[in-house]
């Protein structure tokens, strides 16, 4: 008979609560799949008056998160606190120089601190499993680092933050504005405390750091992230998207290109007929492109006490298997440096919304300026403003929206027409200009 693995859980919240019922109500399953016992041992928490529907019976209390990577009861130390720094960091790199394995939830920890961290795992033989760190209880760490072991990967995109797409989703609905749906989203519990960290893309950015450090081999680095939010999207370019074609989401998309391994986190035009412009509400997909076969898409729940827990506790069951995987796929000394690519020199296809004075010439303009940057247009859609009589010359030259959608070109091609439209006088405001993915 082998011994019961002995678990040790940082952190009682939601999803530490999640985990502990979980362990209990699985423990057969769990046995059975593992080929032996897990255990919940010891627990630490910020609280421990804290009133809590667990059952805590038979497990011990300790005092620090520290102390628990330190006791000699563990054998796996389970990190479910948060925050990419003290205490999860120290106590992390306790418990791995104590030659425990690690599972942890943390996606801001281990964007930040990840190589240091595995190269402890390494050094001291344990685990250091993040599966829950990216779309909760989407196996897509497992898929990228064993699945597609054998698989060259070219592209790796996702929706990876269930608020934004709450948010896009009920402004695209029910042509509701960005403020009151994000309300919505905090009153229902789906932002992070502070919501910028949700809808200006850096939970996005942590997240798509790790897929990418997996997909390519590159070392992680948030820093190496291009970064954009949501809060610009207007329900007016929800509803341009919808005619044309298209659906708008916050995507974080990781691509090897001629000029090196592109990241980036920007809302995101995609076909409504791609299998990621279905994912709706808080929902969470990621899409892999492999070589030679047709791309991936995991869909599943991003959030939550059960979904993130149903991640924990398969790496706790992979540690109870003696698995332990390099954390990124290989050995730390074979990642390669990361570069931020410039977004200038990003190419791809945009759609660019202009508020236009309404007279003749204009948009002739526009399209001579586009020209001039070899900037080719598949779409230009001009609206009347609503209750403009056309016999009205004062009305007449107040704006309407212009909606161009362009060929692939280049970011720093797009910008320079812009420029040029706006030293023009045609136009009111700046431009609103998204991104398009094609699948
Ligand atoms: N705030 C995150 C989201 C939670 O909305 O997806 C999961 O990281």
């Amino acid at each position: 008979m082998v011994a019961p693995l002995r678990v040790g859980i940082a952190g009682l919240g939601t999803v530490g609560a999640a985990v502990v019922r979980t362990i209990e109500e699985q423990a057969r399953t769990l046995s059975a799949r593992s080929g032996r016992g897990i255990r919940v041992v010891a627990v630490t928490a910020r609280s421990k008056a804290k009133k809590r529907t667990l059952d805590l019976d038979g497990i011990d209390w300790v005092n620090s998160p520290l102390a628990l990577a330190n006791d000699p009861r563990i054998d796996c130390f389970v990190e479910l606190m948060g925050g990419s720094g003290e205490p999860a960091l120290s106590a992390i790199e306790a418990a791995l120089k104590n030659g425990k394995s690690v599972v942890t939830a943390n996606k801001a920890l281990i964007a930040k601190h990840g190589l240091r961290l595995a190269k402890a795992a390494e050094k001291h033989g344990g685990a250091l499993n993040f599966e829950a760190a990216v779309g909760a209880a989407i196996p897509v760490i497992k898929t990228l680092r064993e699945g597609l072991a054998g698989t060259g990967v070219n592209r790796v995109y996702g929706i990876l933050n269930g608020t934004c797409n709450y948010i896009l989703t009920r402004m695209e609905q029910e042509g509701l504005s960005f403020a009151e749906c994000l309300k919505d989203a905090q009153r229902l519990g789906y932002a992070e405390a502070n919501p910028s960290f949700d809808v200006d893309g850096h939970d996005t950015a942590q997240k798509l750091a790790i897929l990418a450090s997996l997909a390519f081999g590159t070392k992680v680095a948030q820093s190496a992230v291009y970064v954009e939010g949501i809060s610009s999207i207007a329900p007016e370019d929800l509803r341009a998207a919808d005619e044309l074609g298209y659906r708008v989401k916050l995507l974080g998309v990781a691509v090897r290109t001629p000029k090196g391994i592109e990241q980036r986190v920007h809302p995101t035009m995609v076909p409504k007929s791609s299998s990621i412009a279905q994912v709706m509400g808080v929902t969470n997909a990621v899409t892999i492109d492999g070589e030679g076969i047709p791309p991936i898409t995991l869909v599943g729940p991003g959030a939550g006490g059960a979904a993130t827990a149903s991640a924990v506790v398969a790496d706790i069951a992979d540690v109870a298997r003696g698995i332990r995987a390099n954390p990124f796929g290989r050995p730390v000394d074979r990642l390669r440096d990361t570069k931020k690519a410039p977004m200038e020199r990003h190419e791809g296809g945009y759609y660019i919304r202009l508020m236009a004075r309404d007279l003749p010439g204009t948009v002739a303009k526009i399209a001579t300026r586009l020209a001039k940057e070899k900037i080719s247009l598949e779409s230009v859609v001009q609206r009347h403003a609503e209750g403009v009589d056309a016999t009205d010359a004062a009305k007449k030259a107040s704006p309407v929206p212009v909606i161009l959608i362009t060929y692939a070109t280049s970011e720093d091609a797009i910008h320079r027409a812009l420029e040029a439209v706006q030293r023009d006088k045609v136009i009111s405001g700046r431009p609103q200009v998204i991104r398009i993915e094609k699948n």
